[in-house]
């Protein structure tokens, strides 16, 4: 078999250091359970400007279109605040987004039974949590145009952006979000704000339409944003996969990552289009960002990135395997009682990222 050809972008800030983390994974796979992996590394966001004088390069882009998969850190800091729009770190992110056509972003939020109290909500409302956040993620009001702040007639000025779905975006995140609730529990609820919006009025037809024509096994519900702001909060459980557009997503997965604990469990896969191959151009990346307060102090929680790259083999590789075995490892340095700075709770032992990377790989010893 050809060798799996990884491109990681660490990024800025955290993304660095949890990154480390993820290549001892990376080469404990190779060694261990002899995967070929054919790894190199490329810059984005800040560090790309540093470098480049863009946020996103051309040499980065081909790298990504060119590898089976890839790995992603974060992106973003207070060193890069006073740029221009086009050349802030974000926009290497969104870009790379874009360009690869990664419109299915999929955002599971497991509450692992040794984290149940590290929530800041009670533990009988999360314990056991498991959903899936499907967020579409390459248009809506991300990419919507027009878009701008333009200087009017009496000097005042007037930003806007666009809410923008074609029925094509709407099926084609839908078919995703309807085959993932296939393979889970078959409950599938579609997230708008078709009370207010018409380009979520459109949505919600859409997702009506395709579940009568393809996925009649699936049962669909609906519910706007606010509402399931507040339900994920109340009662998580009720929910097994959601699908939503871009903006909305973005703010409910943060949400729901905060019923986990903290954001820094929470994984990432942005998949595209699957080729005649069935192959999709994917990126893996943690739900956080770069939290340039922590960043350089080694204090990062990097499982979140460690089960991005777990989703990566499960994904990308089709090795279930060696995924399982890096989510075992993971809860069982949990249960150990190791703990970075974020998910500490009382009793147990505070380490720093590289602790908390080096107990993933001894856990993963275990295994072989
Ligand atoms: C995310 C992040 C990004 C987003 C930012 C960094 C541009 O918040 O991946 O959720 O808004 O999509
Ligand atoms: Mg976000």
């Amino acid at each position: 078999m050809a060798a799996k050809k990884l491109l990681i972008l660490p990024g800025d800030g955290i993304g660095v250091e949890v990154m480390a983390q993820v290549r001892r994974i990376i080469d404990w796979m190779s060694k261990k359970r002899k995967i070929e992996f054919d790894v190199s590394e490329g810059l984005l966001g800040g560090a790309a400007y540093d470098v480049h004088g863009t946020p996103f390069p051309a040499e980065t882009l081909a790298a990504a279109m060119a590898a089976d998969a890839v790995l992603l850190g974060a992106v973003g800091g207070p060193k890069w605040d006073d740029l221009p729009f086009d050349k802030k770190p974000e926009r290497g992110l969104l870009g790379i987004r874009k360009e690869m056509g990664l419109f299915a972003n999929l955002r599971p939020a497991t509450v692992l039974d040794a984290l149940a109290d590290a929530s800041t909500l009670k533990p009988d409302v999360v314990a056991g949590l498991d959903i899936m956040i499907l967020r579409e993620l390459t248009g809506g009001l991300y990419f919507g145009e027009p878009r701008g702040i333009e200087t009017l007639a009496d000097g005042s000025r007037r930003g806007f952006n666009t809410l923008v779905y074609t029925t094509a975006e709407i099926v084609r995140i839908g078919r995703v979000a309807f085959e993932l609730a296939r393979k889970r529990n078959k409950k599938l609820c579609s997230v708008d704000k078709a009370n207010v919006l018409e380009c979520t009025v459109l949505w919600r037809e859409e997702m009506i339409k395709l579940q009568k024509d393809e996925f009649p096994d699936v049962e669909l519900t609906h519910m706007y944003v606010d509402n399931a702001a507040m339900q994920l909060v109340r009662n998580p459980k009720q929910f097994d996969v959601m699908v939503t557009e871009n903006m909305f997503g973005d703010i409910l997965s943060d949400c729901a990552a905060m019923l986990t604990g903290s954001l820094g469990m929470l994984p990432s896969a942005s998949l595209g289009a699957a080729d005649a191959d069935g192959k999709r151009k994917a990126l893996y990346e943690p739900v956080h960002g770069s939290a340039p307060d922590i960043a350089g102090k080694d204090m990062a929680n990097p499982l979140a990135t460690i089960m991005s790259f777990a989703m990566c083999l499960r994904y990308s590789f089709d090795m279930a395997a060696e995924a399982d075995m890096i989510e075992t490892a993971v809860k069982n340095v949990l249960k150990g009682g190791l703990r970075t700075a974020d998910i500490m709770q009382v009793g147990k032992a505070k380490v720093s990222t590289t602790v908390m990377g080096e107990a993933v790989v001894r856990e993963l010893d275990k295994m072989v």
